[in-house]
């Protein structure tokens, strides 16, 4: 149980923190709709609270930080190229991906659901789906690592040089636009659409970049702590664990559990573009909003017993992944990695430990999951 999180929903709905200047909603009955009304709370100075506060300028196409009608021109031109059936023909190279992290695992000892899976596979899957070869994956990996991580840098820097830049990524786009092939990045130098003006073109070099970055940003971290998630969870309910080993066909429904019980992007900011009542209080336009996401989901009033972990639970929408405009694009990507990462876990070892003294959570200031933990397998 998250003791905060419940003492917010149950004595102060609308919570107002005087010290960072910010409001926030934790029940699920305000979340929810807060989340589809992007009228009142909007996201175009951005998501997160720094970012809102450092007042960073954001170049078109960080739809996750953009508005109406912006961010539909550019979401439907994503989601153009970026559809379920792509994601889904990724699944045998998801699949061989992590056998080639396991096998080496079997002989026994420890593994680190993070450090050995967890960490490497978003970035492998993105990586698939957009046609980079893997001899260079490992270095924008690192690079973006580096960027989100803010205990070493500002919001400004990280928003501003690495994140926006997508530094990491131009050789590659240069690479590709020579030698075309049916990827992602392929579609995204060649689709045309009809922009903000009525002009009917391709993407500039720049807004690729921004795209691709933006997948990664939104895409790789957050992977990466469900599926430490998924480990701490089934250490800490064996049957569960064990139910799942014998029948696999529990596993999409678990990763759901999962998802709803740790999301591992907890909070949604949002400016607040107009007065709103809210539990008898005005909060005034220009105010900070944090929709706290993860609360709802174990809101007792909309989820039966909300701080149980039950992987056969009947869920009735969780916002693990936003919901309304902004509702994840990578939705069903990160489901099928959750999926079989687990699937592949579980054909392996039915049973582990968490080594706790080894294990450790991760700072940043968008996600919330584990960085290191390791496990003894058997
Ligand atoms: C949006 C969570 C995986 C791409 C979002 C939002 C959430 C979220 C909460 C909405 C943010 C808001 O309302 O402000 C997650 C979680 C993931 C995950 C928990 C993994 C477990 C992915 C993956 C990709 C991705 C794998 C792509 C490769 C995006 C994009 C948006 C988004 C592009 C922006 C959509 C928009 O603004 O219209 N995600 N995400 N996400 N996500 Fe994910």
């Amino acid at each position: 149980p998250y003791p905060v999180w419940q003492r917010m929903r149950d004595e102060k709905p609308l919570y107002y923190n005087e010290r960072y200047d910010f409001f926030a909603l934790s029940r699920y009955e305000d979340v929810s709709p807060a989340l589809t009304d992007w009228q009142t709370y909007r996201s175009g100075k951005g998501s997160v609270l720094e970012i809102i506060r450092a007042n960073v300028e954001i170049p078109p196409g960080v739809i996750l930080f953009e508005d109406p009608p912006r961010h539909d021109i550019h979401r439907s031109l994503l989601a153009r190229v970026f559809t379920p059936k792509k994601m889904t023909a990724l699944e045998p190279k998801v699949r061989e991906f992590t056998t080639r992290c396991l096998d080496p695992l079997v002989e026994g000892g420890e593994f680190d659901f993070v450090r050995h899976l967890g960490a490497q596979m978003p970035m492998r899957t993105i990586g698939f789906l957009l046609g980079i070869p893997e001899s260079d994956q490992e270095a924008i990996r690192d690079q973006i690592d580096r960027s989100m991580n803010l205990e070493h840098s500002t919001a400004q820097d990280v928003y501003d040089d690495e994140f926006l830049s997508g530094s990491m990524f131009a050789d590659y786009i240069d690479w590709r636009a020579r030698h075309p092939s049916d990827d992602l990045m392929t579609e995204l130098l060649t689709a045309e659409f009809e922009d903000e003006t009525g002009t009917v073109r391709r993407l500039t070099r720049a807004e690729i970049l921004t795209y691709v970055t933006l997948l990664t940003g939104a895409g790789n971290e957050t992977t990466t702590r469900l599926i430490g998630w998924t480990g701490k969870l089934l250490a800490a309910h064996p049957d569960q664990r064990r139910q799942l080993a014998a029948d696999h066909s529990l596993i999409p429904n678990a990763i759901e559990e999962i998802l709803r019980y740790e999301a591992p992007s907890p909070i949604q900011a949002r400016y607040v573009a107009q007065d709103v009542e809210l539990h008898g209080q005005t909060v005034p336009e220009g105010s900070v909003m944090a929709l706290l996401n993860a609360s709802a989901n174990r809101d007792d009033r909309h989820f039966d017993s909300g701080d149980t972990f039950d992987i056969r639970r009947k869920i009735d929408r969780h916002l693990t992944f936003g919901y309304g405009i902004h509702f994840c694009l990578g939705a069903a990507l990160a489901r099928l990695e959750g999926r079989v990462a687990l699937d592949e876990v579980l054909n392996r070892w039915a049973d582990w430990e968490i080594d706790w003294p080894n294990a450790k959570m991760a700072h940043t200031s968008t996600t919330r999951g584990w960085e290191r933990l390791p496990a003894l397998v058997r």
